[in-house]
Formats: structure tokens, C-alpha cells, sequence
């Protein structure tokens, strides 16, 4: 996120309309927009983008993240200290300066004849959707657990489209309403691909009796 120079970028217009324009290229703009719209909580104080922005900053990238060539890494040290366009130029080519988004088809057909891995899809569901969904967390109205019941009760829901089909929920998300605030962002096709979700689907169907 630190090292990024456009945040909430692409399809995330198609969810926040305009919203997302202060917030393309201000990394304090976004985690304001993330605070008030996505987050559904106030604007943060001052101290507390700073604390956010020190957090991020100590996860940014290091020499060691780059895959640098031991011709590169001498160039680096030969130009430090000179803010030389070019020797900037080369580190900034080592990684993205934004994380692309594309939203996914809701209603897009998942092929029963493809096969998924369904380790990758426990892996899935446990830290990504329980991470908010899990009994006691208090994230979500719609409190969930790795139970048969509940893999029943999702694998019955794949049949047609509804914010219980797995497959729907995860590519339309949910939006917040005046009495229900908290929502469900939905997955870009960068977040979770499709093979993931077959992945998820397969674990799914596994666990379900
Ligand atoms: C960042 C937190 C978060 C994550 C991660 C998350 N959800 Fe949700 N989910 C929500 C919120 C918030 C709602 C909607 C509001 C509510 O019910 O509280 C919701 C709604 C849903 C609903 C619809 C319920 C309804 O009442 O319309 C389903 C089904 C669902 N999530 C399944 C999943 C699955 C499956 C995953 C993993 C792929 C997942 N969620 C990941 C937060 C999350």
C-alpha cells in the first residue's frame, strides 16, 4: 500500500461513483474513504492516520522484496544519495504502482466439470470468510462455522442466485442500508480468482452431507 501511487483504482468506480476520485492519489484520501464508506465508521482524527500511515509504512517494500540483479543492486549503491531519475526509475519497474481491480460477473456460470483444489478452498474459507463471518466475531448479522450444517445450507443455496449463493455474494458483495450499515465488499477477480472460487465451491461441496 505505501509504495502504491493510485489506490481504489479501476472498478472500484463502478462501487463508489465519485467518492473514489479524491482518493485515487492521496493514500490519505483512500484510508479515509476505506474509514468512512467501506469501514462505515467517522473520519479518523489526525493521530490516527499517522499511526495507519507508520504501520504501512513499516510494511513497505524492502531491497530484499525486489528480486534485484547484483548488477542492479551495485547501480543502486553507485547513484545513493543522487536521486538519479534513472536508478529510480528502474526500482520503481520492480513492482506496480497500483493494484488493478476487476469486478467479476455475478450471474457467470461456474462449470461443474472444472475441477478445484479443495485445501486451497478451506484455506479460503476459514481465513477469508470466517475471518468476518465466524460465530461470536460480531463483524456480520450473518454469523457462520465450519459445520456440515452450514456447508449444507451453502451448497443448497448454489442453485440459483441470492446473497446466500457463494459464487453471487462474492463477485456482488452487499451495500450498506440505513439500519444495517456493515457490508460485504465484494471480491475483485485480483482478490479471489475464478479458480479460487471453484476452489472455495469444491471445498464446499466436500464438507456438505
Ligand atoms: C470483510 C468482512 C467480510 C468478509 C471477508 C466476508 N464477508 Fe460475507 N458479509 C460481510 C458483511 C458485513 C455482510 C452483510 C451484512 C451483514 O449481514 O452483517 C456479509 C454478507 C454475506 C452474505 C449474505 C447475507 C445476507 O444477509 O445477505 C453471505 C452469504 C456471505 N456474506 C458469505 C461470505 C463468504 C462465503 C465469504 C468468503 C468468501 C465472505 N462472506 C467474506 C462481511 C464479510
Amino acid at each position: 500500500m505505501y509504495n502504491k501511487s493510485h489506490w481504489y483504482n479501476d472498478d472500484y468506480a463502478k462501487k463508489y461513483g465519485s467518492l473514489v476520485v479524491p482518493a485515487k492519489d492521496t493514500l490519505i484520501n483512500a484510508i479515509q474513504l476505506c474509514a468512512i464508506q467501506c469501514s462505515q465508521g467517522r473520519p479518523l482524527e489526525n493521530w490516527e492516520l499517522r499511526s495507519i500511515l507508520h504501520y504501512l509504512k513499516s510494511l513497505e517494500y524492502k531491497v530484499s522484496d525486489l528480486n534485484l540483479s547484483e548488477q542492479e543492486l551495485q547501480t543502486i549503491q553507485h547513484h545513493l544519495g543522487e536521486k538519479s531519475p534513472s536508478t529510480i526509475q528502474m526500482i520503481k519497474n520492480k513492482y506496480l504502482a497500483y493494484n488493478p481491480a476487476t469486478f467479476g460477473d455475478p450471474y457467470m456460470k461456474i462449470d461443474p466439470e472444472k475441477k478445484g483444489n479443495i485445501k486451497n478452498g478451506e484455506y479460503i474459507f476459514s481465513k477469508g470468510c470466517l475471518h468476518c463471518h465466524q460465530i461470536g466475531k460480531n463483524i456480520t448479522v450473518f454469523e457462520f462455522d465450519a459445520e456440515s450444517l452450514t456447508f449444507s445450507f451453502f451448497e443448497k443455496k448454489l442453485k440459483k442466485h441470492s446473497n446466500y449463493s457463494i459464487p453471487y455474494i462474492v463477485r456482488k458483495g452487499t451495500y450498506a442500508t440505513s439500519g444495517k450499515k456493515q457490508y460485504m465488499p465484494q471480491y475483485s477477480l485480483e482478490k479471489m480468482s475464478h479458480q479460487q472460487l471453484i476452489d472455495l465451491i469444491a471445498y464446499i461441496k466436500s464438507k456438505s452431507k
